[in-house]
């Protein structure tokens, strides 16, 4: 049957009909915030290249948390900036690590009403700025892990719902997942950035967090953007390692992934937004070139329709109240 008979805009004509034959909602239940948190006391900084975002200290936190769980979004993703660094990334982990003193602060001020999720890294704490350890000019694998691990348990022992390694070191997820089953945390998921690109788009994020690379990229353990294969690969590798759930990260460069992942892979599936997405469309909405409210609903809807159900995304708070009204 086709036209006249058959006539699609039937179903466009108004609102109310565009909104009941919509095939996929936002909703702000789908979202995690990311939150970086840096030393010091009473501090409340906006970071320039990512303008609505903040650097917290660990006492200020706890306010911003509470507004976040008011929203109605579900979690928040923690970035910690250390006192200071070291080959090692020794602040990274520990009882007393920025991260496990943040998570402590937040579930004293929200409770359970949030997800506390960790981002698991050394980049924001390695004085060369890489992901793991660096040996002979190389970044070492598997001398790597045990910090990874070491840095889990510390967060997961302070509190957290959630750990996420972003590192991509091979292995990453067993050592984890292992390193947290010993110490009987049993409890606590692992979302895995399994497909992880080394991507430019990660720029704004590098001055949020310093943690760009002082010497050479990180190609050699982020994945290639021209791959996708090579994505499934990482992503059942993580499923079999043990995580809970997967990610791709970026998200919109990146929509064939997220859909093929979504048909390929039965847990949750996860895709992040990342800092340069963002602060695009927030540049580009600041010099009058795009409305800045329509271009973050269009990207989050376009995530969601790829197939993620959950969207890591620096609007989160923004879209949560849009689509409160
Ligand atoms: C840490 C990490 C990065 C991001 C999340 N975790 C930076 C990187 O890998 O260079 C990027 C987040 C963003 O750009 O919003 N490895």
């Amino acid at each position: 049957m086709s036209f006249p008979t058959t006539r699609l805009r039937r179903l466009r004509r108004n609102e109310v009909l565009r909104s009941f034959v919509q095939e996929t909602r936002l909703s702000p239940k789908n979202f995690i915030y990311p939150l970086f948190v840096c030393p010091g006391s009473g501090v409340k900084r906006e970071i320039s290249s990512m303008p609505g975002n903040f650097h917290f200290s660990v006492d200020r936190v706890g306010e911003e948390c509470k507004e976040v769980a008011d929203l109605g979004i579900p979690a928040v993703l923690l970035f910690g900036i250390p006192e200071g660094k070291d080959e090692r990334g020794s602040g990274a982990d520990g009882d007393n690590c920025i991260v496990a003193q943040t998570v402590r602060a937040i579930r004293k001020a929200v409770g359970d009403k949030l997800l506390i999720a960790c981002d698991v890294c050394l980049c924001e704490y390695t004085s060369h700025g890489h992901c793991g350890i660096v040996k002979d000019g190389e970044v070492d694998n598997d001398a790597t892990l045990e910090l990874l691990a070491k840095a889990a348990v510390s967060y997961a022992r302070a509190g957290a719902d959630i750990v996420a390694p972003s590192d991509m070191m091979d292995g990453r997820v067993r050592a984890i997942r292992e390193a947290l089953d010993n110490k009987s945390l049993t409890q606590v998921a692992i979302l895995a950035y399994s497909a992880k690109y080394a991507s430019v788009f990660y720029g704004p994020f590098r001055e949020a967090a310093d943690s760009a690379p002082q010497f050479g990229d990180r190609r050699s353990y982020q994945m290639d953007p021209a791959n996708q294969r090579e994505a499934l690969r990482e992503i059942a590798l993580d499923i079999e390692e043990g995580a809970d759930m997967v990610m791709v990260k970026p998200a919109l460069p990146y929509l064939d992934v997220i859909a093929k992942a979504r048909q390929e892979f039965n847990c949750p599936l996860a895709a992040y937004q990342v800092s340069g997405e963002y602060s695009m469309i927030v540049a580009a909405s600041e010099r009058g070139w795009i409305d800045r409210e329509r271009a973050m609903m269009e990207s989050l809807t376009a995530i969601r329709r790829a197939g993620a159900d959950l969207i890591l995304t620096y609007f989160a708070k923004d879209a949560a109240r849009l689509l409160a009204c």
